[in-house]
């Protein structure tokens, strides 16, 4: 396994990893991550991707690639807040595919996602479902802290899930 930089080709994979996650869902209510109702159209997709792209270009983002066996298994994307007096802060997000979970890349794409925030980002914040413990010891292990708690904050099939709100502010080139 190898963490390393977005690239153009990694763009059906990582749209099969994400549409992946409307399956699994069904199978794993507590699955810890949040998704629109219905699965975004490829059009949608190309369009996260490039804004992605066009993010690490012009420094408003910062995206880590997890690959395996020349495959892209994983992502990390820390993304510049839009609201102008909030543009210090990124908004983290991560996924790992099911089989490649369990194996570190979560904590390989953590390592070089935040080692680029430094300079870039002087707060970096991120929400983790309650019952997501495995996730918030993987950020805590990073340094992040708790700061909120927002009580209900995912309704998924009848029922709340509370969002737990972290943040990091990383050490400073
Ligand atoms: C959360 C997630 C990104 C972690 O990625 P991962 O590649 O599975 O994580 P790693 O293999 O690097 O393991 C991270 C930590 O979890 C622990 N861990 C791994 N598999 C585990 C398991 N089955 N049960 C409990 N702990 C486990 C590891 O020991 C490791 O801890 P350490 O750093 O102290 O050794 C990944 O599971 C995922 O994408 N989950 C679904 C989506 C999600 O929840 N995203 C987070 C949204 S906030």
């Amino acid at each position: 396994m190898k963490v390393r930089e977005l690239r153009w080709e990694d763009f059906p994979a990582l749209v099969e990893n994400y549409y992946a996650l409307y399956e699994e869902v069904r199978e794993d209510p507590d699955l810890g991550i949040t998704l629109p109702k219905e699965r975004p159209t490829m059009a949608e997709e190309v369009e996260w991707f490039a804004g992605r792209y066009r993010g690490v270009l012009d420094g408003d983002a910062v995206v880590a690639v997890a690959e395996m066996d020349g495959r892209a298994v994983g992502v990390c994307v820390v993304d510049r807040k839009k609201v102008p007096e909030c543009q210090h802060i990124g908004g983290l997000g991560i996924l790992v595919a099911r089989s490649a979970r369990g194996q570190g890349a979560g904590h390989a794409l953590l390592a070089s996602a935040l080692g680029q925030c430094r300079g870039k980002f002087d707060i970096v914040t991120l929400s983790v479902f309650a019952t997501n413990s495995r996730a918030q010891r993987l950020y805590e292990s990073f340094g992040f802290r708790r700061y909120g708690l927002l009580p209900k904050g995912v309704l998924r099939g009848g029922r709340y899930i509370d969002l737990v709100e972290m943040s990091l502010e990383p050490p400073r080139v």
